[in-house]
């Protein structure tokens, strides 16, 4: 049995109107385990939670209720790196001192911290563009540094909120295939939020479903499609087998807040 990564017991968020009354519950009685060096999606529409969650187990937001343990293999190890939608890149620093910035935050020398990021370039497929600045590369060369610098602080979880949603589909397919590549070469746990099923299918161990208002786990489905997953298997029936499934637990979520659901 592998360990936990992380896990949530009873997570709840009540976002309150500082100058009203208005309260709003986004997500409700979350729980969860994610497996060390395991790769698990939140699926779900708009406006289920999904960033609120993740913002939870980065400690940008603090839950109103609930539980949440990350294993952190330093006691004063860096917290989770957030990779967000957009590419949220220093547009004033090379890709190299983007990518460097996480560990001179952290306490790392200047010149030690751009000798680390190095590797991490190289690894996410920008080898000779260390010297670029972001306005000179594509979307899905913003992603893949952002992708350098969260990797570069060696968190517990790699935490990504929809990064491919802003790219184009042929390119949001190719950054899919390289994130299972990196994900494989830098063994990371990775909590990988997204609204599209075939990008969490393609993805992912696990398949955690989300519904809205409040927002709540409905299902949670093992793809055990075999690794290493070339783009190819998203044309076999047993994908689409795992789609057609997904949909319909999203169409029909069962009353109950929470209805585990294994293969
Ligand atoms: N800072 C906030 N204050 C008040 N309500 C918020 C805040 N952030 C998100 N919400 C609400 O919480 C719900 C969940 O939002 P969010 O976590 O962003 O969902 P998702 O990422 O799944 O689209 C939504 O109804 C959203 O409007
Ligand atoms: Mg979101």
């Amino acid at each position: 049995m592998a360990e936990l990564a992380l896990t949530a017991r009873g997570v709840q968020m009540e976002y309150r109107e500082r100058h009203t009354t208005d309260r709003l519950l986004a997500i409700e009685n979350v729980d969860l385990d994610v497996e060390e060096g395991s790769f698990v999606s939140l699926l779900g529409p708009s406006g289920c939670g999904k960033s609120t969650f993740l913002k939870i187990v980065n400690g940008l937001l603090l839950a109103t209720a609930g539980e949440i343990k990350v294993r952190r293999a330093a006691a004063n190890g860096p917290e989770n790196a957030m990779v967000f939608q957009d590419a949220a890149l220093f547009p004033w620093y090379s890709v190299i001192d983007n990518v460097a910035y996480g560990l001179i935050c952290g306490g790392v020398p200047r010149g030690e911290a751009r000798r680390r990021a190095g590797p991490y370039i190289e690894l996410v497929g920008l080898k000779g563009f260390a010297e670029k600045y972001p306005y000179q590369l594509s979307g899905g060369m913003q992603q893949r540094a952002n992708l350098a610098r969260a990797l570069a602080v060696d968190p517990p979880i790699l935490l990504m909120d929809e990064p491919f949603a802003a790219l184009d589909a042929q390119t949001r397919e190719l950054m899919q295939a390289e994130l299972l590549r990196i994900w494989n070469a830098a063994r990371k746990t990775v909590l990988f939020v997204t609204h599209q099923i075939d990008e969490a299918v393609y993805l992912s161990d696990r398949v955690v479903v989300m519904a809205a208002r409040p927002g709540r786990i409905i299902a949670d489905v093992r793809i055990g499609l075999p690794r290493p997953r070339k783009l190819e298997v998203k044309r076999t029936p047993e994908f689409a087998a795992y789609e057609d499934r997904i949909w319909g637990l999203i169409q029909h979520p069962r009353p109950t807040s929470v209805a585990a659901t294994t293969a």
